[in-house]
């Protein structure tokens, strides 16, 4: 039996509004994996998703190690995996993105392989299609990503998130899956829809770069997928109203939902207290934290 390790991976929000499949920002909210080689696959998983994930050969982060060894050439030796969740499933904070890149960054390490960030990319891509989970779960920061249909090449930046600006997210206890969520949208849009997200895309990075924050509010709005997703998410639209209402400064559905995501200079308690109530009048309950931006990524850490 060789070493227990520790792996630490971060949530992440994505699109950010208008940057659907491209931008992604990891978060100061976690899922660590213990490992250690054994004489058999086992998972055992606490907190979050306890209950409903599996915990045989069917583990996203066992399928995952299994399917690295093979793209690494090493063996597949059987380990017995920790999972301890502080991620909700299921709501748009990446957390399927951190057992694919636990599964991966293992098989490395337990082979004593360095890879780099591109080629754990590249293996996770089998896995999910979009890295805009992805990479801000591995590299940290806030991250812009571009992808190519039928190709595992990923070019990306990664930015650091302004300090100013304090994040809340108001997570609803009800899953929507992406597969779900991306089923309601269009498959073809408009020149003018098109190039409507793209000046707001390329205003947020400058915004963000510049710290121009009164730029945000415009820069998150978009035509691509909150319009069509805000009605599985039953809130979003009159909580947008309200927390900008209270001050905030950027309101945008995080990732495939279900929640919602929010960039503010002021006023987060609150923002995140009207939220909490919106949902308890609608029969949903839901809860808020207020986190920051996570600046390292995945990682290894002391047991
Ligand atoms: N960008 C994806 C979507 C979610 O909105 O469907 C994260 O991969």
């Amino acid at each position: 039996m060789g070493e227990r390790l520790k792996l630490v991976v971060p949530a992440s929000t994505s699109n950010l509004g208008a940057g659907f499949d491209t931008f992604g920002l990891a978060l100061t909210l976690y899922n660590t994996f213990e490992i250690e080689e054994s004489n058999a696959f086992e998972v055992e998983v606490y907190g979050e998703g306890a209950d409903n994930l599996p915990t045989d050969i069917n583990n996203l982060f066992l399928r995952t190690y299994i399917r690295a060894c093979q793209e690494l050439g090493v063996e597949d030796r059987p380990i017995r995996v920790v999972q301890k969740n502080g991620i909700p499933l299921g709501r748009g904070l990446g957390s399927s993105a951190t057992a694919i890149l636990g599964g991966i960054l293992t098989a490395a390490e337990l082979n004593g392989l360095k890879l780099s960030p591109k080629e754990v990319l590249e293996i996770a891509f089998v896995f999910e299609s979009h890295p805009d989970n992805l990479v801000p779960a591995l590299v940290g920061g806030f991250t812009i990503s571009a992808t190519e249909e039928g190709s595992k090449e990923v070019y990306f930046e990664r930015l650091e998130f302004p300090e100013e600006l304090q994040i809340l997210v108001l997570i609803p206890e009800f899953e929507i899956l992406t597969e779900e969520a991306r089923a309601v949208l269009p498959a073809m849009v408009s020149l003018k829809d098109a190039v409507f997200n793209i000046q707001r895309a390329s205003l947020l990075v400058a915004a963000l770069v510049r710290k121009d924050f009164d730029l945000l509010r415009v820069a998150v709005e978009d035509k691509l997928h909150q319009p069509f997703r805000g009605k599985l998410l039953h809130g979003f639209e009159p909580f947008k109203e309200e927390a900008y209402k209270m001050g905030a400064d950027a309101v945008f559905i995080s990732g495939s939902g279900s929640t919602i995501g929010v960039f503010t200079r002021k006023n987060a308690d609150e923002i995140g207290r009207f939220g909490v109530e919106m949902y308890k009048k609608m029969g949903i309950p839901a809860r808020y934290e207020i986190l920051e931006a996570d600046k390292e990524g995945a990682r290894w850490a002391k047991i």
